[in-house]
């Protein structure tokens, strides 16, 4: 194919000069809290923000690095597509693969969690018979994936395995997996989530993993809560596919997932637009996908530098955990509520949901979780999620290291003011 012995003579002479970005600003002293957040975080003054889980928040420092990025494409556009994006693309790729413990030729970027299951579910191809696995706990966006690429085959069907709470054991999710695989030979791939949403629910990644293999079952790991999160090693994971967000806890901007593929697979996966690289390497193809914004990824390794200088997995989860089961415990007994129903080895250690009141003025349906967060958003400017999961309202709090205590004290007390005033009302 003559483009791609074009492009591959384009990385053979791939000649950028430039230094490395240096962050800078970063205050790593600070201690956590209050401080952190002043310091280091450009949150809206005067709101109270208890939900990273769903978009993250980026360091004033990182998001520094990013707009000069941003400027340098600018200044010479041909310089950064031609010459320099590609070795800063590299450089983050390096860095994010140090960080998810795997080679850097299996990690490519995409713009979110997203995309990085609709990519590997949709470059994937089927039979008559086949089945893709989801369950009721998977994030709705990928449930509909895995819908929409079933009916791009006919007799390819996708199924929810059932999964409702109370949840015992981490061996009844297990349980639950095998019996399925058993009766349904022809499962060709499931969805697995490290960490589910709305319902933060750490599922045991490892043992699902093991066993889907165990029974010819691909792995595909939705793991948009992991990275930075849990301690994840890539490698020893050894799932078939396994794609993470680092806009949430890895302090990148937005738009920025990796998508890590076993190296059995590259010859099949390919980006979601067929571009000028379609014939190379699953990272060259992945590095251009027409002209696009290649600036969230680039800056992903600033994004990990932030993490570990602050003081890496042990401090930031050290933190936040703590804060997370006196935030659990606190808001449980403010509104004499129910916490999820599962193993405290299934909690994440920096999200906790709990049940509140079916309330008259918020019915329990999507509209009425809107209705509520909004109110709460803009009664006390406070930003918490509250979502719909079987049929009930539950909050989910998030926990990171611009948080403090008093934030989900204040958070308890609104919350009770709202579920009294819906009650006399
Ligand atoms: C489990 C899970 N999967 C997928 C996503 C989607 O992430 P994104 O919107 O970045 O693609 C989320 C977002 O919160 C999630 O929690």
């Amino acid at each position: 194919m003559w483009q791609a012995v074009q492009w591959e003579h384009f990385f053979k002479r791939v000649t950028s000069k430039k230094q490395s970005m240096k962050l800078e600003g970063l205050n790593e002293a600070v201690e956590f809290g209050a401080k952190m957040r002043e310091e280091n975080f450009s949150l809206q003054e005067g709101e109270t923000f208890l939900n990273h889980g769903s978009y993250g928040s980026v360091p004033k420092c990182v998001q520094q690095v990013r707009l000069r990025f941003l400027e340098e494409v600018d200044r010479h556009p041909d310089d950064w597509y031609r010459r320099n994006g590609y070795k800063y693309w590299q450089e983050s790729q390096k860095a994010a693969a140090d960080f998810m413990h795997c080679e850097p030729q299996d990690l490519v970027f995409v713009q979110n969690a997203t995309t990085g299951v609709n990519t590997i579910l949709k470059s994937c191809r089927y039979k008559p018979g086949d089945i893709l696995l989801y369950t009721t706990l998977t994030y709705r966006a990928i449930a509909y994936t895995c819908d929409a690429t079933s009916e791009l085959y006919d007799g390819v069907k996708s199924v929810e395995l059932d999964i409702q709470f109370p949840i015992s054991s981490e061996d009844e999710i297990c349980e639950k997996y095998e019996d399925f695989f058993k009766s349904n030979p022809q499962t060709k791939i499931a969805v697995i989530d490290a960490i589910t949403s709305p319902s933060a629910v750490v599922m045991p990644l490892k043992r699902l993993v093991d066993l889907c293999h165990r029974y010819g079952v691909m792995a595909v790991v939705d793991g948009a809560h992991a990275p930075g999160t849990l301690p994840i090693n890539l490698t020893d994971l050894g799932a078939d596919a396994f794609t993470g967000n680092f806009h949430k806890w890895v302090y990148t901007p937005r738009s920025c997932a990796i998508l890590h593929v076993k190296r059995e697979h590259h010859s099949w996966v390919h980006p979601l637009v067929t571009s000028w690289n379609h014939a190379l390497t699953l990272d060259k193809q992945f590095f251009l996908v027409g002209t696009n914004d290649q600036t969230a990824y680039v800056s992903a390794k600033y994004g990990v530098e932030f993490y570990q200088r602050i003081g890496g997995m042990d401090k930031i989860i050290g933190y936040a955990s703590k804060l997370a089961t006196e935030a659990h415990e606190y808001i449980l007994k403010k509104l004499q509520a129910e916490p999820l129903q599962i193993p405290q080895s299934m909690e994440s250690p920096t999200m906790r949901v709990i049940r509140l009141p079916d309330l008259p003025q918020y019915p329990c349906t999507r509209e009425g979780s809107i209705a509520f967060h909004t109110d709460v958003r803009y009664k006390y400017n406070i930003q918490c999620a509250i979502e719909l999961i079987q049929g009930h309202l539950h909050l989910r709090i998030s926990c990171q290291v611009y948080n403090t205590m008093e934030e989900y004290k204040r958070l308890a007390d609104c919350l009770l003011e709202v579920i009294q005033t819906s009650r006399k009302n």
